[in-house]
């Protein structure tokens, strides 16, 4: 596990940024914390990191997934809202979480038995107006790598 101290809403974007440099094809990653704590800003980070355009990722909250177009699709979750199990099957989850894109999901804790085997989790907490505590623990030993790489990465940034 690394814990990483935002002190700053573009700290956490440039997290972000580093990490969707480094995702791969299958990549699932899950997001947790408090409402306003940087999640979806954090996947904006993750989208610029990817080549897309940040300003087109917005809390799809309503619609459960919103599905951005780079070299790599990136589909973006937020199942605060959702009735899970039955919605989750409805969206056809499976060509998603098992499919060819990115997979990151918010307020993933109300989904977990849906996970891969190997993911990102990625817990935020909000230790005050600016600043988040950001712990990322990495599930297989692809995500160990990645986390050792976003750490030296972030030491030059
Ligand atoms: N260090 C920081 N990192 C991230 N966001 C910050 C930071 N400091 C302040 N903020 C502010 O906190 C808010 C985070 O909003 P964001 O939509 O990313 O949260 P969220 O976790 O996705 O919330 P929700 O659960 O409602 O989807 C933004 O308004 C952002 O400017
Ligand atoms: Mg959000």
């Amino acid at each position: 596990m690394w814990t990483y101290v935002s002190d700053t809403p573009e700290r956490t974007f440039v997290l972000g940024r580093e990490l969707g440099a480094l995702l791969h094809r299958g990549d699932f990653l899950a997001l947790n914390g408090p409402l306003g704590s940087g999640k979806t800003l954090f996947v904006k980070g993750i989208a610029y990191g990817m080549g897309m355009d940040p300003e087109e990722v917005t809390s799809p909250t309503f619609a459960f997934i919103q599905e951005y177009a780079g070299s790599l699709p990136l589909y973006h979750f937020d199942v605060y809202r959702l009735d899970v199990s039955e919605q989750l099957e409805d969206l056809g989850y499976e060509d998603y979480f098992f499919g060819h894109g990115v997979t990151v999901v918010e307020w993933a804790e109300f989904v977990t038995g849906y996970f891969p085997e190997e993911y990102l989790q990625v817990d935020f907490v909000k230790l005050g107006d600016t600043t988040r505590q950001i712990c990322l623990t990495p599930h297989g030993v692809g995500f160990e790598k990645r986390t050792e790489q976003l750490k030296e990465r972030m030491q030059r940034c």
